[in-house]
């Protein structure tokens, strides 16, 4: 069996223009442009690539785009004055600070101070309690996009078992409430699993987020399984994601490759996330 090969590159251009097209009538019929404001401290490289690319998709979408590029050695306390100026700030829907964050500046306290109405990443413990009990929540964007391609690949998910590696709050814990759901059964799965291979093998879904390079191999996927690759690792063979994209494709009935898989629809449901928050704040 050779698995379809899931195109995130394609799905997040056309979720793009939707998006596009959403904002034009905004524009065009109330005179609202969405405005996201994106924060990022420090020179990670990384960190900076991924900013660069939000700001162009932001304003290739038709949005406004603010950029605040802080030095590594700024304070939490002018942080938390930033935020609150995007907090008050009304041509601005959706504030994102790019993560990781230095040493020194206390993560959870800052996405606490972001308004969970401009939370565009979902991350601030209203939206992640929201989510948890099935209510009208902004939805981290990694996972968000992860669901909308397995909605479009197999239709309705009802009674399927899924399993999602990896239990961080960015991607693992959100991704586990959204396929549920969708009326999955979900294991969460992390690297304390006994027998990860056994459990993994009776997915029908499965979602990797562990950041480790191909750990995820043929002889885990039950054949015809649809394989969501969330892994990004930098390694000398280039980008690869945390399934052995090569052997798992000769098994699985579906696969996202990395490059061109998951990483594209988080920028996507990004800049979807910022037009949701600006309707909602316009009633
Ligand atoms: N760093 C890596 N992924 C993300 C993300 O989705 N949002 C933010 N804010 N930072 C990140």
């Amino acid at each position: 069996m050779t698995a379809d090969i899931i195109d995130g590159k394609a799905f997040a251009a056309g979720l793009r223009n939707k998006v596009a097209g959403h904002v034009a009538r905004l524009v065009a019929d109330h005179g609202i442009t969405p405005g996201l404001a994106v924060v990022l401290v420090g020179d990670d490289p990384a960190s900076d690539v991924y900013v660069r690319s939000k700001g162009r998709m932001t304003k290739a979408a038709g949005m406004l785009s603010v950029e605040h590029r802080l030095p590594a050695d700024t304070t939490q306390d002018d942080l938390l004055a930033l935020v609150a100026r995007l907090n008050a700030d009304r041509a601005i829907h959706g504030i994102l600070v790019q993560l990781p964050l230095p040493k020194g500046i206390d993560e959870a306290r800052v996405l606490a101070t972001i308004l969970p109405a401009k939370d565009v990443d979902g991350f601030h413990i209203s939206n992640v309690g929201l989510l948890a009990v099935g209510q009208r929540a902004m939805v981290p964007c990694t996972p968000l996009g992860c669901i909308l391609m397995l909605r479009e690949h197999l239709g309705d998910l009802s009674g399927l078992d899924a399993v999602v590696i990896g239990r961080s709050n960015i991607v693992g814990k959100p991704m586990a409430q959204l396929l549920l759901g969708e009326n999955c059964t979900v294991t969460l799965a992390h690297s304390r699993t006994r027998d990860l291979a056994g459990v993994v093998r009776r997915a029908d879904i499965v979602v990797a987020a562990v950041g480790r390079p191909c750990m995820v191999t043929a002889d885990w996927i039950k054949p015809g399984a649809t394989v969501i690759d969330v892994g990004i690792n930098r390694t000398d063979a280039g980008l690869v994601g945390d399934v052995d994209f090569a052997g798992v494709a000769a098994v699985a009935g579906a696969i996202t490759p990395v490059p061109g898989g998951v990483g594209p629809m988080t920028i996507a449901c990004l800049l979807a996330n910022t037009v949701t928050a600006c309707c909602r704040a316009n009633g």
